[in-house]
């Protein structure tokens, strides 16, 4: 639903390539396909990768419009963008995951939404291939096996980042509340009605964090 645009250009004073939207596994890409942009920004120079997503909530204490910060993934995809030989100019064969998101990015960004007055979660994200949208026992599954949010990207997107190197922010928009007991059906319409209107509020975090970070 995005324009696929690749946008170049300062941002807070600061050089950022951005996409708006990305390629998903559902899509029929390969893994290798949808991670290849993050392939190449960082042989243009960045360090640095901000992932965001529109998620579904599975902790009852979010609600619609939340802004949850991604402190660890799982990956239920079955699938791995590092699957087949490892080109070990580029990272390594088996990439350490005990903290995928950078710490001090996690802390910076808490502290610069709550300069702005936004609160964040922070949690555990889930991502499957997608594209149906999970069943009751499913959500009861995800929520069991520990996660806070659901959705069906980010999560190669960052392997790849780690393989990198770079260092790795991530933000979910809550965009629907997946409580098995009390579950509404939801269409795609929902999805991008709630994350367009939490839209500014994810804008002002990553400016404000942009503006921020020492990198
Ligand atoms: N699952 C459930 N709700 C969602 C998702 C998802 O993958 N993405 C956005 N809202």
């Amino acid at each position: 639903s995005h324009s696929g645009d690749l946008v170049y250009g300062l941002l807070e004073k600061r050089p950022v390539i951005a996409m708006e939207g990305r390629l998903h596994y559902y899509e029929g890409y390969s893994m290798q396909e949808i991670t290849f942009p993050i392939r190449v920004m960082s042989a243009l120079g960045a360090k640095s990768l901000v992932v965001s997503n529109a998620a579904g909530g599975l902790d009852p204490q979010f609600q619609c419009g939340d802004i949850m910060l991604i402190d660890d993934h799982i990956n239920l995809m079955g699938d791995n963008p590092l699957i087949g030989p490892n080109d070990d100019s580029m990272g390594p064969r088996f990439p350490d995951m005990s903290q995928p998101y950078d710490k001090a990015f996690l802390e910076l960004a808490e502290k610069v939404a709550l300069s702005a007055g936004i609160r964040l979660h922070r949690g555990t994200y889930v991502a499957l291939t997608g594209p149906c949208l999970e069943t009751r026992a499913e959500y009861r599954y995800l929520r069991a096996a520990g996660a806070e949010a659901v959705g069906m990207s980010t999560v190669p997107e960052v392997i790849v980042g780690v393989h990198l190197g770079m260092r790795i922010l991530g933000l979910s928009i809550i965009t629907d509340i997946c409580i098995p007991d009390a579950l509404e059906p939801l269409t795609v319409e929902d999805v991008i009605s709630t994350a367009k209107s939490t839209e500014p509020m994810m804008t002002e975090v990553v400016r404000r964090f942009v503006a921020a970070a020492r990198v």
